[in-house]
């Protein structure tokens, strides 16, 4: 049997089809390329030293599904492929429904018809909105503040009535902020243009792509007046799949669950900042400006469920995040393009 991964050419699907057949899982990749390269095929196989299964085609046209279901064994689904910039997606919403509601809506319809009951999707912290209560539990309440962020909430409730209807079993995963990359330097994220997210940019401005990181506010109610996340190694979220899996085959088995992927540790733009010149070995240039509409000042996860449902916990730490993200940024300076 097989666990198709849609997805599986982006940063964390990839890192995750490295952890699965690590863990002896059989293998099937899917994407579009909409936001990733097949360089990355390339690398998933040098470091799987396999020729794991790959199909390049888009989510939500049935016949990509139909034929994949048809052809392998497949027996359960990691489904991380969507778009995912929040800002991008209050310019561009119907882009965001269309593409990871449609690819949420078009994947569940295939597997219920072909009778694939096992799922693990790629949901956000997100849907906490402004959380009221830090550290985060999956009980609190839920809602979200860009389109992006509502396709996750939608499509969380959309598994919740199909696993209810269909009897599929899910697994919900909200992940905090992934970074880091394989440790071989092999692997990694590379965002498209200007990236989103911090450390993608920091790490540009180390390599001298970017002049220096703009830190949205810096004086929130933190500890040192800038923005406080969790930041969770990318390979611990990929062996958090890997147990979300084995879960649905135990304790989770019969239900739809949340569950939270975080290291329970907030760390600021700051420490963020400081951590990555120490792995560079330079400091990195930054200016505190302005607070970022819709920002919010500080969460991070209780990862405690995580550990009691799935067996897993974070294991590496801030400095490993930089160390790797930088060992990749490092070797591929213009990330997958050369
Ligand atoms: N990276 C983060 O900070 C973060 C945080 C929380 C949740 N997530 C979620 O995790 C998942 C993976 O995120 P990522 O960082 O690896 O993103 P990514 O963009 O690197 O990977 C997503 C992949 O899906 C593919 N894709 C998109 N739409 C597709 C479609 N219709 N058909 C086939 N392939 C399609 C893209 O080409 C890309 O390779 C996403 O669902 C994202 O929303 C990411």
């Amino acid at each position: 049997m097989a666990v198709l991964v849609t997805g599986g050419a982006g940063y964390i699907g990839s890192h995750t089809a490295v952890a699965l057949h690590e863990a002896g899982r059989k293998v099937v990749l899917l994407d579009n390329f909409d936001n990733s390269s097949p360089a990355a095929v390339d690398a998933i196989r040098a470091l799987t030293t396999s020729d794991m299964t790959f199909v390049e085609g888009d989510l939500r046209d049935r016949s990509v599904l139909d034929h994949i279901f048809e052809t392998h064994d497949i027996d359960e689904v990691v489904h991380f492929a969507a778009h995912k910039a929040v800002g991008e997606s209050v310019t561009i919403p119907l882009d965001y429904y269309g593409n990871n509601l449609g690819s949420t809506i078009g994947l569940a319809g295939a597997m219920v018809e072909h009778g694939v009951r096992k799922l693990v999707f790629s949901s956000s912290c997100t849907v906490y909105g402004q959380p009221g209560t830090i550290p985060v539990t999956e009980d609190a309440p839920t809602g979200a503040e860009s389109p992006y962020g509502w396709t996750k909430f939608m499509s969380e409730q959309i598994l919740r009535d199909v696993a209810a209807a269909a009897d599929l079993d899910v697994v919900l995963l909200r992940y905090f902020n992934p970074v880091g990359a394989h440790e071989s330097g092999t692997l990694g994220e590379d965002p498209n243009g200007i990236p989103n997210n911090l450390v993608p940019y920091v790490m540009q401005v180390a390599v001298g792509r970017l002049e220096e990181v703009g830190v949205f506010g810096g004086d929130y109610n933190t500890p040192d007046g800038s923005g406080v996340r969790d930041y969770i190694h990318v390979v611990d979220l990929a062996e958090g799949h890997v147990a979300a899996l084995d879960a649905l085959d135990g304790s989770l088995q019969g239900a739809c669950t949340a569950v939270n992927l975080g290291t329970g540790v907030g760390s600021s733009v700051l420490e963020v900042i400081s951590a990555a010149s120490d792995a560079v070995g330079a400091p990195i240039a930054y200016e505190i400006v302005d607070r970022r509409p819709g920002d919010i000042e500080q969460i991070y996860a209780d990862p405690a469920y995580a550990k009691e449902v799935l067996g897993w916990e974070s294991t590496r730490d801030l400095a490993t995040m930089m160390r790797d993200h930088w060992n990749w940024q490092r070797q591929n300076p213009n990330g997958f393009g050369g």
